[in-house]
């Protein structure tokens, strides 16, 4: 788990805000679930055999509520969803959702026990459209963060019949080799084998190279949905791979599966920025009055960092004021108050440090002007104004002095 500082949060802020701007523009409203839920529906919705349920929740019990910190943001939209009779009202909904996730996840790089996701839903809407046009908008959020070098993983698990018979053909598959497998796989293969093909152990993995791939089993109205969903990608110029091999990690997926990775490998093994999928079985599983097709995906905002990382430094303010005495402490404050009424950031600074440490600090914050008031500039009502991008230096009245900076930050387009 990590802080995150004020001279990180600004990028933070930038991201969230692109991504808010975009998906709004799609006509994604934003859900505020509760961090806690029923750990149940955890259980039911993601699957108790997956990693997340098995090993990596928080969860705890308080006056006989069994409760767990939320590991996704799925599960718990779907059940508001539900629990607010949503349907009843609009055909289509669409949600987002930023905020702290939690899984015990052993710590590795781009991998936190806290982490961020960025998470869009829509629900009511069953056809290969949907699906394309979302994967479509993931890769323009990445694009607009900054991400360039990335490749759009797509596959399909089929529904309930398709899932079925692929399970059994997993099962033939991985029988003979039952002994050589590790302990979590060799119970799934009894309990979810599709599971085994996620295991990050290199031997299940070297075993699981030569599974059953879904697309052979996929059942006709299965297949015709994901073949609607490339043939619109494709029309939608949106490049992606068919990769039979990504199952993801949660029990609740139908039909469409997604993952956007980056191509250079800096994080590693775990090198999904975002994933997402279909579940159109979890509203009806949930008690919805009728079931209701859905679709998402979730964002991982520090691997979107990490990836992005070297970015831009932020702004300064657009005046540092540097009074050299008590006597000015009144006066520099009184115009900085000044010029933030004016709409801008600046800051006085009345630890009573020398002109030159206090020119140091203006500088090292990248301020566009520096306010200096001394004795000399008292006596005469006035302020020496430097412009820190070394275009000389001017008096002007202290009166007038807020009113100065703003003219000239304003005029020149930057800072503030
Ligand atoms: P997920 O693949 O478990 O899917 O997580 C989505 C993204 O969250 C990952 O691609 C990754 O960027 C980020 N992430 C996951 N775990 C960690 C971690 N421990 N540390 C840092 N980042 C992490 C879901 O959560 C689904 N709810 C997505 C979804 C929405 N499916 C349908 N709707």
């Amino acid at each position: 788990m990590k802080d995150i500082l004020p001279d990180q949060s600004a990028r933070w802020q930038r991201l969230e805000q692109t991504f808010r701007d975009i998906v709004s523009r799609y006509g994604y409203g934003e859900v505020r679930t509760p961090l806690l839920e029923a750990t149940e529906l955890f259980v039911r919705e993601i699957g108790e055999d997956t990693d997340v349920v098995a090993k990596e929740m928080y969860s705890f019990e308080r006056h006989d509520d069994k409760l767990t910190v939320r590991p996704e943001g799925t599960a718990g939209a779907a059940r508001a969803y539900v629990q607010h009779n949503v349907q009843a009202v609009e055909p289509v909904s669409r949600w987002y959702y930023l905020g702290p996730m939690f899984r015990a996840e052993r710590p590795a790089k781009g991998r936190y026990r806290q982490f961020h996701q960025a998470g869009c839903e829509i629900y009511g809407d069953p056809g290969p459209g949907c699906d394309a046009e979302m994967i479509a908008m993931c890769s323009e959020v990445v694009r607009a963060l900054g991400v360039a070098d990335f490749v759009i993983h797509v596959n399909s698990i089929g529904g309930g019949a398709t899932r079925a018979r692929y399970r059994e053909a997993l099962c033939a598959y991985f029988e003979p080799h039952k002994d050589a497998l590790g302990e979590d796989s060799r119970r799934r293969l009894d309990t979810n084998p599709l599971r085994i093909l996620d295991s990050k152990d290199p031997k299940d993995r070297a075993i699981a190279a030569g599974a059953p791939s879904v697309v052979d089993v996929l059942a006709p109205e299965d297949a015709a949905h994901f073949a609607g969903l490339r043939r619109i990608l494709d029309e939608l110029r949106v490049p992606y791979l068919v990769d039979p091999k990504l199952v993801r990690g949660l029990d609740y997926y139908t039909r469409t599966l997604f993952e956007l990775k980056i191509v250079s490998g800096e994080l590693g093994a775990q090198d999904a920025l975002l994933g997402g999928g279909r579940y159109d079985e979890m509203i009806g599983h949930l008690g919805g009055k009728k079931p209701v097709p859905a679709i998402g995906f979730a964002m991982g905002i520090e691997r979107v960092l990490e990836v992005t990382a070297g970015d831009e430094l932020g702004p300064g303010p657009a005046c540092y004021f540097a009074p050299l005495s008590e006597a000015a402490h009144g006066k520099a404050l009184g115009a900085a108050r000044d010029l933030r009424r004016a709409g801008l950031w600046c800051e006085a600074d009345c630890r009573g440090l020398s002109l030159k440490a206090m020119l140091r600090r203006a500088n090292s914050m990248r301020a566009s002007f520096a306010a200096i008031i001394g004795d000399d500039e008292l006596a005469s009502g006035e302020a020496t104004l430097k412009d820190l991008g070394g275009h000389g230096q001017e008096r002007v009245t202290l009166a007038g002095l807020a009113q100065a900076v703003a003219e000239r930050v304003r005029g020149r387009g930057t800072a503030g």
